[in-house]
């Protein structure tokens, strides 16, 4: 097996990613500086995400700006399959999807699908997904949502609100075709095999309850698009809009290659982690930088493919100026990688310490935000 060789699937992300390559091969499209400007002109702010094309690739966003401006609004929807604890890496797509909401006014429905970390993962019981479903809650609402306009839908707790869209996705997907697009073998036991249904169901979620048909954004990164190709297969043929989705890069491991997975512990950052250990993990980082001292400072180094660049660029730095600067000093040899971490490491434990803080305050809102409220809404 070729260790550079690029795979990228809704389980598996590693090798050197090739972006463009991605989008000729899902089949998205590339947010055009148009495309920006369209969005821009409703939300009346720039987002630095977008501006750097972290955000990078869609499907449909203009036919859903085309609706917004004819006052078909959409809803939001994306998720979190609770695994194990938050990294730094889920942070930015949850950040960018509050943006939306809050400049689009619209509502978000967010799925914790504890069922496929349960029959995916065969070192996880019912126990173990319950408590990282609420863990997973607990971070998504220290990014701010508020419950008036955002939905937590857990699988196997509101299986009621579900299993009438579920049944219906999961009749038009062909095992052949589940195959084809997941890569399922004999091997998998037939949960795996249903749970692309479930995965489809909070794109129709809204449409259901409410009974009109409206349309859907999905804010995720790109390793989710197979999710989305099925689901767009058997949207209109059970009466609903194809999702839309507007896609993100990874955000790398602090160690060479791949996207910051939980499955590398000291190449990712927990939400939960200790301050010590944050740190120690980003002053061991992955960086661009020389052999020797000497070479770094006669021949510079290389931000391009530098872990701690990343997080300066899609989530610490926002003012270009200030990225600009960094990278200059970097690519002249005026910083070595050493100093370079100490800059990242305060910015790093600064977040996670306010960011911890907001946990323990939201723990008593949980139930605030639960998808349970449909209920009411469907006796209506
Ligand atoms: P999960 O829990 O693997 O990932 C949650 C979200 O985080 C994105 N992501 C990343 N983004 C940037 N850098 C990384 N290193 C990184 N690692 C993960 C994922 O693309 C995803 O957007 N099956 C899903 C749960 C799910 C979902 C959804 C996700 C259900 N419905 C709708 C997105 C949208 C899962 O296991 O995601």
């Amino acid at each position: 097996m070729n260790e550079d060789e690029m795979v990228v699937t809704p389980w598996e992300v590693r090798g050197k990613i090739d972006y463009d390559r991605l989008i000729k091969e899902f089949g998205t499209e590339r947010i055009t500086p148009d495309l920006k400007q369209r969005m821009y002109k409703i939300t009346k702010e720039k987002h630095v995400m977008l501006e750097r094309d972290y955000f990078f690739s869609h499907r449909d966003l203009n036919w859903i700006l085309d609706e917004y401006d004819k006052k078909n609004k959409f809803v939001l929807y994306t998720g979190r399959g609770p695994s194990g604890h938050t990294h730094i890496g889920h942070l930015p797509t949850w950040i960018f999807t509050k943006w939306m909401q809050d400049r689009f006014d619209t509502r978000l429905y967010f799925q914790m699908t504890n069922d496929e970390k349960f029959v995916f993962e065969s070192h996880l019981n019912l126990e173990d997904v319950r408590k990282f479903t609420y863990e997973n809650t607990l971070d998504l609402l220290a990014l701010g949502f508020e419950p008036e306009n955002t939905f937590i839908i857990q699988d196997i707790e509101h299986i009621d609100l579900m299993y009438e869209i579920a049944v219906q996705v999961a009749k038009k997907v062909t095992f052949s075709s589940a195959k084809a697009v997941f890569g399922f073998d004999n091997s998998m036991n037939i949960g795996g095999i249903w749970f692309p249904a479930m995965q489809a169901v909070p794109a129709f979620i809204h449409s259901w309850v409410y009974g009109k048909k409206t349309p859907c954004v999905i804010p995720c990164a790109i390793d989710q698009d197979p999710y989305w190709r099925v689901t767009r297969d058997v949207a209109e043929r059970i009466g609903y809009y194809k999702p839309a989705s507007i896609q993100n890069q990874f955000i790398p491991g602090l160690k060479e290659g791949g996207k910051m997975s939980a499955s590398d512990p000291m190449s990712t950052i927990f939400t939960t982690d200790t301050i010590k250990l944050a740190k120690k993990k980003v002053m061991n980082a992955f960086t661009g930088g020389r052999a020797t001292v000497e070479e770094q400072r006669r021949l510079g180094a290389n931000p391009d493919i530098c872990s701690v660049f990343k997080y300066y660029e899609f989530m610490f730095m926002p003012d270009d100026k200030d990225l600009a600067d960094i990278g200059r000093k970097c690519r002249g040899g005026e910083i070595l990688c050493g100093e370079c971490k100490q800059i990242l490491a305060p910015m790093m434990t600064e977040f996670l310490e306010k960011h911890q803080a907001t946990r323990e305050e939201v723990k008593d809102r949980v139930d605030e935000f639960s998808a349970a409220r449909l209920r009411d809404e469907l006796k209506r």
